[in-house]
């Protein structure tokens, strides 16, 4: 019978048998398939492990810090942050367009990534990259394994021929929830192992319009509150994702105090879903997005509307880009 640790022992059998003692590096995203994978392989060989974080700047409020000191104080991994902000965001600079903002994201990422892998290749050569494809992903991508490329978050081709790995995935028969509880077993940060799903790109597809430090700041101080209210409504596990989305070229008018405003609109976008191909917007309860809406336009100076996308998929996306 399927049991967290049954799955836990089996695995970490099997990763001790494939791997020997080569060298593996991981790269993190912040998500729960990556930081499950990670730390099964962690617990099978230890320090024969390496992960990279490729820190592009465009996570939400806490996330990088949550890859960083969290995840490494809960597993002892050994990790190597690429703090690559400046290098995203300037690739990105006046780019509205949505295909062109994940163009950029994947091959900025590929590019960092496999730079980084480069270095520790050189120090202790590489031999395995693992990767936390899930059962689903499998069935999806026709179910063939392989050598070598970077799961497909972004959309993105392998690494080049030079520097290729046998692959180690150790999530491959597993769903979603199945890889939670695993997590949990593991002892990571709740946080963590709860995640909602989160796009690769990340906030860049959630500013409508072109992206850059100020309005990623004004949209994570949103989204903060956003996810601050929900969780502490106890809805979690009712929403599948709540994207925060800024309007940042449009404007509109508003009062506060004696004054008038003239600031950007927040869309409210949280749906229910059961694989993300259909969603429904999700009826949250009228207090909890009066709470959402006052405290963000109390507390984020630069917005002054909140809205609410009541549009089901289809037509409408989960994502606004
Ligand atoms: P849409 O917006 O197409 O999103 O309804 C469906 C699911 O996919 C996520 N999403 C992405 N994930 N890279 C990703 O890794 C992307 O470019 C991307 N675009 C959308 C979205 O968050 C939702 O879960």
């Amino acid at each position: 019978t399927w049991t967290s640790s049954n799955i836990i022992e089996d695995q970490v059998a099997a990763i001790r048998a494939q791997v020997g003692d080569k060298q593996v590096i991981c790269g993190l995203s912040g998500g729960v398939d990556s930081a499950v994978a990670a730390a099964l392989v962690h617990k099978a060989i230890g320090d024969q492990l390496t992960c990279i974080f490729v820190d592009h700047g465009l996570l939400r409020a806490g996330e990088a810090e949550q890859v960083e000191k969290d995840y490494v104080a809960a597993t002892g991994i050994r990790l190597k942050v690429v703090e690559a902000a400046d290098q995203f965001l300037g690739h990105l600079a006046g780019v509205t367009d949505p295909e062109q903002k994940r163009k950029i994201i994947g091959r900025e990422f590929i590019r960092t990534f496999e730079a980084a892998a480069r270095e520790l290749d050189a120090e202790r050569h590489i031999e395995f990259l693992v990767q936390g494809t899930l059962y689903p992903d499998v069935v999806e991508s026709g179910g063939g394994t392989g050598t070598a490329n970077i799961k497909s978050h972004h959309n993105v081709g392998g690494l080049p021929d030079d520097l290729q790995f046998a692959l180690i995935e150790p999530l491959r028969t597993l769903f979603k929830d199945e890889v939670r509880a695993l997590g949990a077993e593991l002892g990571l940060p709740e946080e963590m192992v709860q995640r909602h799903p989160f796009p690769g790109p990340g906030l860049a597809i959630r500013i409508i319009g072109a992206v850059d430090r100020h309005r990623l700041d004004v949209l994570r101080a949103a989204d903060l509150i956003a996810r601050e209210e929900l969780t502490a409504a106890g809805l979690d596990r009712d929403v599948w994702q709540f994207p925060v989305v800024l309007l940042a070229e449009v404007r509109s008018v508003g009062v506060q105090g004696d004054g008038r405003t003239y600031g950007h609109p927040v869309v409210l976008r949280p749906v229910s879903s059961e694989d993300a191909m259909t969603a429904d917007w999700s009826r949250l309860p009228y207090d909890v997005i009066a709470k959402i809406s006052t405290r963000i336009t109390n507390e984020v100076p630069e917005v002054n509307r909140v809205v609410l996308d009541v549009t089901s998929k289809p037509p409408g996306t989960i994502e606004w880009e």
